[in-house]
């Protein structure tokens, strides 16, 4: 299995465009050793030629101009992007289809019942690009035995309900249904080797967790390091949680629970929220994350398993 991370940032990307937290500010002044960041995308293949998109977030042109194996160049028009999969309706995972409305057939979409209808309804996605190239939505099965994409060669995959958030023009703001957020467990059927993404993640539960202790390498929610860190900028009223998203730090966070797993999984932060101190190589925080093992991924970073 091949795996690109296209983009290792939140909904707003890093520096996000209106935000002068230190993060931002900081990178702005070039004070702050950290990289810019792109929104939430991940891209993986089991053949190194056709390639499944997970998300389709407003980053996506840019994000495809950085990694060339994206455009094959086969005919005049052409993509290595088979199918795309989208793992919640918020902006950050879904807008990305509209700047990929000049397909030449109707995009293969894999997605939840109720996320095809919070882009129905609330954000009514699939229906503008029904103007345009048009989609093929394809149901995605919640745990049994998991379920194989058309055209994406040598990947199994499993997903799972998980606790997160629907985005605010859905019924279920606030009020997670089973089937609003999605974990994904990706197998290489050659290697037998597993992934376990989830960009969003607010709560643990047992069946997540055991899908955390059955992957090789966990690409897992890196959003907020504090559960207060929105309310303390005076950016939100919503704690992390709240918003669907474990902190790093503190009880029940990120990295005790990351602290469980087996010394050999790898284990790698995504979804960085802009106001997030880990984004700062030097920083107290990054260290932490480092002495306990754990990786924060960057936009082009590339895993093989
Ligand atoms: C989230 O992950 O909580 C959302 O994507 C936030 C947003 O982009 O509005
Ligand atoms: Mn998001
Ligand atoms: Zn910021």
């Amino acid at each position: 299995m091949k795996l690109r991370v296209l983009g290792s940032g939140a909904g707003g990307g890093f520096p996000q465009w209106n935000c002068n937290c230190p993060m931002c500010d900081g990178h702005r002044k070039g004070i702050v050793r950290a990289s810019a960041r792109t929104q939430s995308s991940i891209t993986v293949s089991g053949d190194g030629e056709n390639w499944l998109l997970f998300n389709a977030s407003p980053d996506v042109l840019q994000q495809l101009r950085s990694f060339p194996a994206l455009q094959p160049a086969r005919a005049l028009r052409d993509t290595a992007i088979r199918a795309i999969v989208l793992i919640d309706a918020q902006i950050d995972h879904t807008t990305g289809l509209y700047m990929l409305r000049e397909h030449r057939q109707p995009h293969e979409i894999w997605c939840t019942g109720l996320v095809r209808e919070d882009l129905t309804t609330g954000n009514p996605l699939f229906k503008v690009l029904g103007h345009y190239s048009g989609l093929d939505w394809h149901d995605i099965p919640l745990g049994g035995h998991g379920f194989e994409i058309p055209g994406i060669a040598g990947l199994h995959f499993t997903a799972l309900p998980l606790i997160s958030n629907a985005p605010p023009y859905s019924p279920h703001r606030d009020n997670p249904q089973p089937g609003d957020n999605i974990g994904v467990t990706i197998t290489d059927t050659r290697s037998g080797k597993k992934l376990f993404y989830a960009p969003g993640l607010g709560r643990m539960e047992d069946h997540v967790w055991a899908a955390m202790q059955a992957a090789d390498c966990v690409l897992v929610d890196g959003t907020l390091w504090t559960d207060d860190e929105m309310i303390r900028l005076g950016a939100s009223k919503k704690t992390s949680r709240d918003m669907g998203h474990m902190p790093q730090s503190g009880p029940d966070g990120m990295i005790e629970w990351l602290d469980k797993l087996p010394a050999a999984t790898r284990k790698i932060l995504i979804h960085i929220n802009n106001t997030n101190p880990i984004l700062d190589e030097d920083s107290p925080q990054r260290a932490e994350l480092t002495a306990h093992g754990i990786e924060v991924s960057f936009d082009g970073m590339d895993l093989a398993l």
